[in-house]
């Protein structure tokens, strides 16, 4: 496994199985949990070469947000990734990413204004400018997102359509632990009691997922149950509960087809997301 912490090496490493190889790419933040390692396993069964970047990319933060108390594991990420069958891990400094006179950026005008968006205005923004230079550099044929963030998936996909990346993505499923909370880096930093609360927002997806079930159609009731769930729990602040579809990410007036269901709140201040991709029956 080859560690490069420049993109001159990195072009490199990538020239010479351009081409030759099917190059898979897992770009993620660090902090790796068994969610990034289904990517990484991903990858590995369908491509020929494989690169994971591990880079906590300051634009996609606030400045109120987590960027400084964000979770950074490298050396247990580094012996994770030795575990698997990775070829390549990019390793960037800020300052290699971007330069002093950065100014450039890539911008969605639709499906980031929606869902995370709305409380974390210009994180997709951050995302997709890094997620694009990071395109640029592997020059990957494959790309592995998690379901979890599910819309940053989205629009990644759509920035890879507009702008004409000849990259395929695939979205792979949350990984959950037994009791059910998404694995998520941020989980790190939650009390223990913090990760009880946690549970509701499954127990929560769970509810609606049975009240749909049941035959339930009014998005306003099920999100009503949602919310009754996740307030017995102190510790935890809703920041959205959202029945959508899963194409546009607009609010669905009536529960029909495929739906997704997406929960953002804060545990202990905490930022956590999760969702359920549903298909109700007419
Ligand atoms: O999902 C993440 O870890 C990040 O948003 C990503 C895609 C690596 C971009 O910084």
């Amino acid at each position: 496994m080859i560690i490069s912490k420049t993109v001159s090496s990195v072009r490199g490493e990538i020239k010479a199985v351009k081409g030759l190889k099917t190059i898979g790419f897992v770009p993620t933040m660090g902090a790796l949990h068994q969610g990034h390692i289904r990517l990484v396993r991903e990858s590995v069964k369908v491509c020929s070469y494989t690169v994971v970047s591990i880079f906590v990319n300051p634009t996609q933060f606030g400045p109120k947000e987590d960027y400084s108390t964000y979770p950074r594991k490298l050396k247990e990420d580094l012996s994770l990734l030795s575990k698997e069958k990775v070829d390549l891990v990019f390793v960037p400094s800020a300052g290699q990413l971007y330069k002093k006179n950065f100014s450039v950026s890539v911008i969605d005008s639709a499906l980031s204004n929606k869902l995370c968006g709305k409380t974390r205005p210009g994180h997709f923004n951050g995302v997709l400018t890094v997620v694009a230079k990071l395109f640029n550099i592997v020059l990957p044929d494959l790309v592995f997102f998690g379901q979890k963030d599910y819309q940053q998936a989205l629009i990644i996909k759509k920035m890879i359509e507009d702008l004409n990346f000849p990259i395929s993505l695939t979205t792979v499923a949350t990984v959950r632990q037994k009791d059910g909370l998404a694995l998520s880096s941020r989980n790190a930093k939650l009390t223990d009691s913090g990760s009880r609360d946690a549970l509701a927002i499954y127990e929560s997806l769970s509810i609606a997922k049975s009240l749909i079930g049941q035959g339930e159609r009014d998005p306003v009731k099920v999100i009503a149950a949602m919310r009754n769930k996740i307030k017995t729990k102190k510790s935890i602040t809703i920041d959205y509960l959202e029945i959508v579809s899963p194409d546009t990410l607009e609010k669905i007036r009536v529960i029909n087809g495929k739906i997704l269901i997406a929960v953002a709140v804060y545990v202990e201040s905490v930022r956590l997301i999760d969702n359920l991709i549903i298909r109700a029956k007419a």
